[in-house]
C-alpha cells in the first residue's frame, strides 16, 4: 500500500494513554495527537475537507484563488493542500504572526499579505478582513473560506475526527477540546453525543479571548481564543468551558513534555491544565474515561513556550502588568 502524496496520510492518528494519577478522582485520560496529521495539526483535516467540498458542489474551481485569513495552523494546512489540489492560495497574516509559521507558509508557495497596522480595537483582526474583502472585489474568481463561519469547516470535525474518536474508544465520559474557530469543538460534540449521549464536552478557552464572553486582552501564544465569537459555535453542543490563564498554559506544555515525553503547542498545554483544574474539584466513585484533544506539536512555538529567552521577557511583562 502507498500514498500518492503523503497529504493523503491524513487522520488516523494515535491515541496515546496517559498517567495522571494526582487527582481522587480516577480516570483513563486518552491523548488523541493530532499533529501527527501531514502538515503537522488538527487543521489539516479542515483544509483538505473544505477544499474537497468546494471542489465536488463546483462552489469553486481549479482557476479559483482561494483566500484565508489566517496566521498560524490553518494557513500552514490550507497551502499545502491548495498545492495539492493545484489552487492558488492567498494568505492574509499580520504582525503578530510567529517568524515559524511565516516562513513555513511562504516556503509552502502561498501568497502572503501581510497587514502590518492595527485597527481601532488595538490588533489586526478588523483590518485583516477589511483587506480580505478588498481583495475578493479585486480578484473575480476568489473564495474567501472563512472558517469561522463556514459550515464546511464543521462538518469536516463530524465526519472525520468525530467518527475516528467514536471508533477508538468503547466509551468517553469527557472530552477537552480547545476553541478558535470552533470548528473542531463543533463537529466533535456533535458526533460524539450521538454516540454518547452522556458524554460532556468541555470548552477550553485562553484568558483574552472573547469566544465565552470574556473581556479582549492582548494574547502571546498562537492558535487559541479568538478576537471574535465564531459564528459556527451556534452548532456545537458545549456542557462547560474553562478560560485558562497563559502562565497556566505554559506550564501545562512543559510539564506535558516533562512528565508525558508530549512536546505539544500552546492549545495542548492550556487542555492540559484544564483537566487538572477540572478533576481538582471532582471526584465520582465511577473510574471515568476523558479524552484530550492535542491539535499541534511543540516544534512551532520554540520561539515562545520553549524558548528560554520569551518565557524570561514573558514573566517580566507578567509581573509589570500585575502591579
Ligand atoms: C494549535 C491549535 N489549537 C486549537 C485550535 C482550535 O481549532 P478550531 O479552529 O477548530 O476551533 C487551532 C486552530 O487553528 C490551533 O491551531
Amino acid at each position: 500500500m502507498y500514498y500518492s502524496t503523503i497529504l493523503d496520510n491524513l487522520g488516523n492518528t494515535p491515541l496515546v494513554k496517559m498517567e495522571l494519577n494526582n487527582h481522587k478522582q480516577a480516570m483513563n485520560l486518552y491523548a488523541k495527537l493530532e499533529f501527527y496529521n501531514p502538515t503537522g495539526s488538527v487543521k489539516d483535516r479542515a483544509a483538505s475537507y473544505v477544499l474537497e467540498k468546494l471542489l465536488n458542489n463546483k462552489e469553486i474551481n481549479y482557476d479559483t484563488t482561494i483566500i484565508e485569513s489566517t496566521s498560524g495552523n490553518f494557513g500552514i494546512a490550507l497551502s499545502s493542500y491548495c498545492k495539492k489540489y493545484g489552487l492558488k492560495f492567498c494568505c492574509v497574516i499580520d504582525a503578530a504572526i510567529t517568524d515559524t509559521n511565516e516562513n513555513i507558509i511562504r516556503s509552502l508557495g502561498a501568497e502572503v499579505i501581510k497587514i502590518t497596522e492595527a485597527d481601532s480595537s488595538g490588533g489586526y483582526l478588523l483590518n485583516r478582513i477589511k483587506k480580505v474583502n478588498e481583495i475578493l472585489v479585486e480578484r473575480p474568481n476568489s473564495y474567501w473560506i472563512n472558517q469561522y463561519a463556514n459550515p464546511y469547516n464543521a462538518e469536516a470535525y463530524y465526519t472525520g475526527l468525530g467518527n475516528e474518536l467514536c471508533e477508538q474508544l468503547n466509551n468517553i465520559d469527557y472530552i477537552f477540546i480547545g476553541v478558535s474557530s470552533g470548528g473542531t469543538i463543533t463537529g466533535i460534540s456533535r458526533k460524539i453525543k450521538e454516540r454518547f449521549p452522556h458524554a460532556k464536552v468541555i470548552a477550553v478557552d485562553i484568558v483574552g479571548s472573547v469566544i465565552f464572553g470574556g473581556k479582549p486582552q492582548k494574547r502571546h501564544i498562537p492558535g487559541m481564543g479568538s478576537s471574535m465569537r465564531p459564528e459556527i459555535l451556534a452548532h456545537s453542543q458545549i456542557d462547560d468551558i474553562i478560560i485558562i490563564d497563559e502562565v497556566s498554559c505554559i506550564f501545562g506544555c512543559h510539564e506535558l513534555l516533562e512528565k508525558h515525553s508530549i512536546f505539544a503547542g500552546g492549545s495542548s498545554g492550556a487542555v492540559y491544565s484544564a483537566i487538572n483544574q477540572y478533576f481538582d474539584s471532582r471526584n465520582t466513585s465511577e473510574v471515568v474515561d476523558v479524552v484530550a484533544l492535542f491539535p499541534d506539536r511543540g516544534d512551532r512555538y520554540t520561539s515562545t513556550i520553549y524558548n528560554e529567552q520569551w518565557l524570561r521577557n514573558f514573566v517580566v511583562k507578567e509581573k509589570t502588568s500585575s502591579i
